[in-house]
């Protein structure tokens, strides 16, 4: 019986899982760790700390079953994408890691908006310049810590730090690439003209390879550490979003994708990159060789929900019961709005700068409308994602799988189902971005063809319940989101004077 283990390494915990040949996951483990915020808008993690969580949950796994780590046929990896670490030739880390949702990297961000037109970006990377993706926190590195940036043997992703602890080699996967805004996504290779235009030293970026590839084994010091077997396997990996794709069957450009986490994000499969709109998407490598990714982002989604939960009702009341709070109200929250940009927004807007915001109070609204609201906004930004998407590839969608913690929630699901007007399922399978790494694992390994006969053989297509729409609250929603739409553009000027203000800080 072949084994394969999956690890996830996300921005709030990192996740081990073993996954037999038949798609059945026998044991996992999760281990937490926390952000630092070492100033305003500063986010970093101790990269000491994801490999002690590492250790910890494969030590947990062997605790349930002491064989299963010696059973290993092969391992993957996935993570939290764009994030950065800068080593030495030696693997040490010179620096914490700079995460994605760090926003220091402003003055970059601006120097690359300026020297090329959102077209210009679109059509190398298929991504627009913003505050989260790699290239912008390279060049702060460059600029604020010249001398660090010269010792810089390689400048790893977060998985990729990981996985080279594992195997003592330095490379990156195309998915992971092709989120930094340094590859040219038509060729999968460093693109030259980014590279020449902000003079980033390319011998620093680790090689880019397929997600299925074989990068070496566990080195004698990784099976030391981490309690694995020396010389298993180790296949390359991909980013946490197309690895929570893979995980729940999304290959094919027919499988709509929806997932509602912190973030959320909705994602559908192409067969050819460049297919662009405008950068209002993201544009991505997918895990599965040949096929390309055009994914909506929406930075606060279930985090919106938790924030109104804990931040302003004071963790008087639990989420699951603020769930439930919000099912009471009536569908629209009576006509109260949510814009959910907490942390700027990705899709369509891409402004670092936007606001969360609610609009439309009265005297009528009690927590119960302010919970639904918050639902609501979420979903009709991933809403405008979806519209785009349909309108970009040519065609419908047909349902749209739901994944997430939020889930786990009937008011999402059916929400979701009402705003969309598509059928909404909920997959049976829950392994997420870790199941994802395993299958990449299965493949590169060479016990399967490719990802989507690992797809079938493991039965991802396996629906649990499928919620329809009600036409009727679609085409009241409908309206609602038509406003919701157009509140950006009403307010962008003022989000923009309330973030460069300089005497609230
Ligand atoms: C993808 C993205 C997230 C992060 C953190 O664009 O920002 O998936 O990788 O999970």
């Amino acid at each position: 019986m072949k084994h394969y283990l999956g690890i996830d390494l996300g921005t709030s915990s990192l996740k081990v899982v073993v996954v037999n040949q038949w798609g059945v996951i026998l044991n996992s483990a999760t281990m937490s760790y926390d952000v630092h915020t070492p100033q305003d808008g500063w986010i970093e993690q101790n990269t000491a700390k994801w490999l002690n969580a590492l250790r910890k949950a494969l030590a947990d796994l062997g605790r349930m079953n002491s064989q299963i780590l010696k059973e290993i046929s092969a391992i993957s990896v996935t993570g939290q994408m764009h994030g950065i670490v800068p080593v030495d030739k030696d693997g040490n880390a010179l620096h914490h890691a700079i995460i994605w949702s760090d926003r220091r990297n402003e003055e970059e961000l601006a120097t690359l908006k300026s020297e090329l037109t959102n077209d210009e970006w679109v059509a190398v990377t298929g991504n627009r310049p913003n505050i989260s993706f790699t290239l912008g926190k390279i060049m702060w590195f460059q600029k604020q810590f010249p001398d660090l940036y010269e010792k810089t043997y390689k400048f790893l992703l977060p998985k990729d730090f990981l996985r080279m602890k594992l195997t003592d080699t330095f490379e990156t996967d195309y998915s992971d690439a092709s989120a930094t805004l340094l590859m040219d996504l038509p060729t999968l290779q460093w693109s030259q003209k980014i590279i020449r235009t902000f003079q980033i030293d390319e011998t620093k970026l680790p090689k880019i390879k397929s997600s299925t590839a074989l990068i070496g084994s566990i080195t004698r010091k990784g099976a030391g550490v981490f309690g694995l077997t020396e010389g298993t396997p180790v296949i390359c990996g991909c980013g946490d979003a197309q690895a929570q794709a893979l995980g729940n069957g999304i290959i094919n450009s027919k499988d709509w994708l929806c997932t509602i986490g912190t973030s959320g994000q909705l994602f559908v499969s192409t067969n050819e990159p460049g297919i662009v709109s405008n950068g209002t998407l993201h544009s991505f490598a997918h895990a599965a060789p040949g096929k390309w990714v055009l994914m909506g982002a929406t930075l606060s989604a279930g985090m919106s929900f938790k924030w109104l939960a804990e931040s302003i009702f004071t963790k008087d009341i639990e989420i699951k019961d603020l769930l439930d709070l919000a099912s009471t109200a009536n569908p629209g929250a009576k006509k109260l709005l949510f814009l959910p940009y907490l942390f700027g927004e990705r899709s369509p807007y891409m402004d670092e700068k936007a606001k969360g915001t609610f609009i439309g109070f009265t005297n009528e609204h009690t927590k119960a409308e302010m919970a639904r609201a918050v639902v609501e906004g979420v979903l009709y930004s991933l809403y405008q994602s979806f519209k785009i998407v349909e309108n970009t590839i040519g065609y419908k969608c047909e349902h749209i799988l739901l994944t997430g913690g939020a889930a786990q929630h009937d008011l999402w699901v059916t929400t979701a189902a009402n705003i969309f007007n598509v059928p909404v399922v909920r997959n049976r399978n829950r392994g997420g971005g870790a199941y994802g790494a395993a299958m990449l694992a299965a493949v590169g390994n060479g016990d399967f063809n490719n990802l989507e006969e690992v797809s079938e053989g493991w039965g991802l297509h396996q629906y649990e319940k499928v919620y329809h729409p009600n036409q009727t609250l679609h085409e009241d929603y409908e309206k609602l989101f038509h406003v919701f739409a157009t509140a950006y553009d009403s307010l962008k000027e003022i989000f923009h004077q309330l973030h460069d203000c300089e005497v609230c800080k």
